[in-house]
């Protein structure tokens, strides 16, 4: 069954935890918070103390994705501030290898991330060691952008490459309902929504859509 992470970047900041509470009533099924540092992306977003607040309003899984530079000087923070899960930039890191013990070090899930622009094939040294794989859908930044539609095709590379150990396969950026199915048949484990799951307030029928379900 697809999962959906709702991505905490599309709502309103001024109310963080009445929201996370409020989607895991909804069913989502974990938290993505986007972390950006003006550099690696030129938004910038949050840092741990804002997850840590988080974590004491939902029992849901903190799925933290790292588009910064030097991922390995925020690892540590985040996940003492409760990230379950940490992803980093391929394209952000000379040695990922040293990323991921670190991330396991701390009992975390490590995954990583890839640009729309960065090859499929540049994941499959890692697919040993790894959790899950990040895939985005647009260029990373922002939300609301439109969804880059050779993305399935990209999806369906790395599927090969994790046949052999589970490896989660996660899908970022410009999710909606009829995205969402094209991942899903492709072979996405985790949809990341902002737009889609917040968009008329209404987010259990969302979340429901976008697993392809009716209330
Ligand atoms: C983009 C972020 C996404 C974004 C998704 O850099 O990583 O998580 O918030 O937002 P939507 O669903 O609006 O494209
Ligand atoms: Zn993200």
């Amino acid at each position: 069954m697809v999962k959906i992470a709702p991505s905490i970047l599309a709502a309103d900041s001024a109310k963080f935890g009445t929201e996370v509470a409020l989607l895991e009533k909804a069913g989502a099924d974990l938290i993505h918070f986007d972390v950006m540092d003006g550099h690696f992306v030129p938004n910038i977003t949050f840092g741990p103390k804002i997850l840590e607040d988080m974590k004491k309003y939902t029992n849901l899984m903190f799925d933290v994705h790292l588009m910064v530079n030097t991922p390995q000087r925020f690892v540590p923070w985040f996940a003492k501030a409760g990230a379950d899960i940490i992803t980093f930039h391929l394209e952000a890191v000379e040695n990922c290898r040293e990323i991921i013990a670190l991330i396991h070090s701390f009992g975390c899930k490590a995954g990583i991330s890839i640009k729309p622009d960065t090859d499929a094939a540049a994941i499959k040294p890692f697919c040993d060691t790894i959790d899950l794989i990040l895939v985005m859908s647009v260029e990373p930044g922002f939300g609301g952008q439109k969804f880059i539609d050779t993305t399935p095709e990209k999806i369906r590379q790395i599927k090969q490459f994790t046949e052999n150990r589970p490896v989660l396969i996660e899908v970022d950026g410009g999710i909606n309902t009829e995205t969402a199915k094209h991942c899903l048949k492709a072979g996405a484990d985790i949809l990341v929504a902002g737009t889609a799951v917040f968009a008329g307030g209404n987010y259990r029928e969302n979340i429901l859509a976008l697993k392809g379900e009716k209330i």
